[in-house]
């Protein structure tokens, strides 16, 4: 393949970092496969996210390494949630200062001109503090979370999506010959995308997210009027980071006391809340790291590859500081000073908790 077009970057390093999602090879591909064919790039490839800088635990990457990867579920690459700018009790800040050294270091000694990270909030932070020190970097918006400001999706979000619908609808026929309460958790501490999308995609009666700390009295009486109308069962679907009015009041050390006490994970502190609430029979399910697993649904295959050769393009042009992005129909890209150091939450009024409760369904309030 004879290169066609001209790029102001000659050779770049790319790392996946954070939470692992289905789409992460696929964008991969993109950025790779653009990069090499179209305009002739040398590729580094950078193991397990930034540790591997750190570490200078890279290789080249040749086409036969990006070739044949687009359905395969994980990253070729490895991840880790590495934090270089992240001093943990006991590291001095010399510490912090090394592993941030060591990233400038190796960037420089192995020639790159720009660094491709994919991954989620706290990657793309990352990328936005390295670019501030000086590298040029672009970010790509991964997690199956869907919380990352500045793009209207992330990859990995579709896929999970379809995983947790897939597990509600199963939940219902064992719930429903059981005449049971179940309760599924699905993965989003911080933000209830999946658990919302899910919850509406596969019925759920009853959704609870972070952005709306839930009363366990109003659980009771959505769950008692459904009864009361002839409904044997209801599902219940949670987001990991769910958390009741009682414990929105909490201060953060008073909580994980809480939660030690009562069971770490939402599903089984709300199963057992409704248990003693109504005296109906519960179980909970907690869907886990099945959602971050597997190969990519078709909408992430085609989301990650056309913000794969976005990032491709902004690399052969020379624009760094940004990250590629999906805003409205439309492949763009943000200054990654956008998604630093945030959390895209679900808003009170968002139309798809109103779609919900349109369909009669319970937010916990
Ligand atoms: O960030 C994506 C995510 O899957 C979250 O939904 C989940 O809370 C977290 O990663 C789990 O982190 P880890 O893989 O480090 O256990």
């Amino acid at each position: 393949m004879v290169p066609t077009r001209a790029s102001v970057t000659k050779t770049f390093g790319i790392l996946t970092a954070g939470g692992d999602c289905p789409g992460l090879n696929a964008a991969i591909r993109g950025v790779c496969r653009a990069a090499h064919d179209r305009y002739g790039m040398n590729i580094i490839g950078i193991a397990n996210g930034f540790r591997g800088l750190v570490e200078e635990n890279t290789r080249v990457l040749r086409p036969v390494d990006f070739s044949g990867i687009l359905t395969r579920g994980g990253t070729i690459l490895g991840a880790s949630r590495e934090k270089p700018f992240k001093s943990t009790a006991g590291d001095a800040g010399e510490i912090v200062g090394e592993k941030v050294a060591a990233i400038k270091d190796t960037y420089h000694r192995l020639g790159l001109d720009c660094l491709v990270v994919l991954g989620g909030n706290g990657t793309n932070t990352t990328g936005c503090k390295l670019a501030r020190e000086g590298l040029n970097v672009i970010g790509l918006p991964k997690t199956i979370d869907n919380d990352i400001a500045g793009t209207d999706r992330t990859f990995g979000f579709h896929s999970a999506l379809a995983i947790g619908t897939e597990a509600i609808d199963r939940l219902h026929t064992t719930a429903q010959s059981h005449s049971r309460v179940i309760v599924i958790e699905l993965m989003g501490r911080k933000a209830g995308w999946l658990a919302l999308y899910a919850g509406v995609a596969g019925g759920g009666d009853i959704i609870l997210v972070p952005e709306i700390p839930y009363d366990i009295k109003a659980i009771g009486r959505h769950l008692e009027e459904r009864a009361m109308s002839g409904k044997t069962f209801s599902i219940v679907v949670v987001a990991e980071g769910a958390l009741s009015v009682e414990e929105a009041k909490m201060e953060k050390r008073e909580r994980k006391k809480y939660r030690t006490e009562n069971g770490p994970s939402a599903a089984y502190r709300v199963a057992g809340q409704i248990q003693a609430e109504t005296g109906m029979e519960t179980r909970a399910t907690v869907l886990g790291y099945v959602q971050r697993g597997g190969i990519p649904s078709a909408s992430d295959r085609v989301l990650a590859t056309s913000l794969g050769t976005a990032a491709a393009d902004l690399l052969a042009r020379g624009e760094y500081g940004r990250m590629a992005a999906l805003i409205g129909n439309e492949i763009g890209s943000v200054d990654l000073s956008v998604p630093e150091g945030k959390v895209k939450t679900v808003p009170r009024d968002h139309y798809m908790i109103d779609t919900a409760v349109a369909v009669g369904t319970c937010m916990g309030v």
